[in-house]
């Protein structure tokens, strides 16, 4: 069988399924049954810049579930929303009480986008047990005057304020909006990232036309999209100096190994979770196992990064050569 062992923020995981940031991951009854299920780490809900530094959601944490969300499919671990995230002390017993519940790493997540007094609490997550931290940058560049530089040097003093302020393991989940996604990755390792979590989903707004109010409407991802991570894992691999992980479109076990063939060190699942209930994992998981076990892989790391962009016959295939073969196999129904 094969050995499904992975490294990732200084972790020794069991296998590469973590349960990323949600609200599975906000209560301890839905943290255990993602423990029970398989789960190899969990990142719980982010603390948002926004809560520390107004000690208010607002936004409502910016949320609201679209119409294929059941929440009859996990038998009630969905925590309200108006839960999710109450607040900062809130969020420290969460954590206190996952390090004491749960065997798997607990990885605490920070969500904001300025440098500020709120990234202090990097300590205080630190010095409740996270194993790790992850850092969400959720920056939606909409000023006309900032330049590509100048946001981009605003993600990197953040990255370096927060990694200045613990020595646990941080990971640092970002969008794919730059213009050179691969050399951001690399200054962000630089700056102190030890992973990078890729790629933050943005959700879109959208209008109303009864009211013509703009409305956060959340929909939940589709295995399609892993697609943009998948190329982008494949073309890092080998040439950033920290781990990958694999957020948005993991589904099930294809989209998992493909991610690990690409490089991906770990592969995350919340809109899967949240469709089909935290068993998903064991699904996924077992999947996973059977894929590499039948073809005599004897570890993962022996998998890993193989079809990556540096170890394909034709690199081009993850750029611009592929671009005119997909629009020529294109077939209508
Ligand atoms: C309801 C909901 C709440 C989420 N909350 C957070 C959060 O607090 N912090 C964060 O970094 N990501 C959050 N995410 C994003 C997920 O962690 C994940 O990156 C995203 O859903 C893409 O992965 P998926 O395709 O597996 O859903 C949330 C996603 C959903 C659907």
């Amino acid at each position: 069988m094969t050995d499904l062992t992975t490294r990732y923020l200084g972790l020794t995981l069991g296998h590469p399924i973590v349960a990323s940031s949600s609200p599975l991951t906000g209560s301890i009854d839905s943290l255990l049954a993602l423990q029970e299920a398989g789960a190899a780490a969990v990142v719980l809900p982010s603390l948002f810049e926004e809560q520390v530094e107004h000690d208010s959601l607002a936004l409502d944490h910016g949320f609201e579930v679209g119409a294929e969300f059941n929440a009859e499919t996990y038998g009630g671990y969905f925590p309200e929303l108006d839960d999710y995230n109450a607040g900062d002390e809130e969020y420290l017993d969460v954590l206190v009480a996952a390090k004491r519940e749960l065997t798997i790493p607990v990885i605490a997540s920070l969500n904001g986008t300025s440098e500020g007094g709120w990234t202090s609490y990097a300590t205080s997550l630190q010095d409740e047990g996270a194993d790790a931290l992850e850092l969400n940058i959720y920056l939606v560049a909409a000023d006309p005057d900032a330049t590509s530089l100048e946001v981009e040097d605003r993600y990197l003093r953040l990255v370096e304020s927060v990694r200045s302020a613990i020595d646990i393991p941080l990971a640092v989940k970002i969008g794919p909006s730059f213009s050179s996604p691969v050399n951001m990755a690399r200054r962000l390792a630089a700056a102190g990232a030890d992973a990078l979590v890729l790629f933050n989903r943005f959700y879109q707004p959208d209008i109303d036309l009864g009211t013509l109010d703009v409305s956060p409407d959340l929909v939940l991802s589709s295995p399609a999209e892993m697609r943009l991570i998948l190329r982008w894992i494949a073309i890092m691999r080998g040439r950033i100096d920290a781990e990958l992980a694999a957020t948005t479109g993991v589904h099930d076990a294809d989209g998992v190994v493909k991610l690990i063939l690409a490089g991906a060190d770990v592969t995350m699942m919340t809109s899967a979770l949240l469709q089909h209930g935290p068993g998903h994992i064991a699904t996924v998981l077992d999947g996973v196992r059977d894929w590499f076990t039948e073809r005599e892989y004897t570890s993962l790391d022996q998998a890993r990064g193989s079809v990556s962009q540096a170890s394909v016959p034709d690199p081009t295939a993850f750029e611009r050569a592929n671009y005119m073969r997909t629009l020529l196999s294109y077939a209508p129904e």
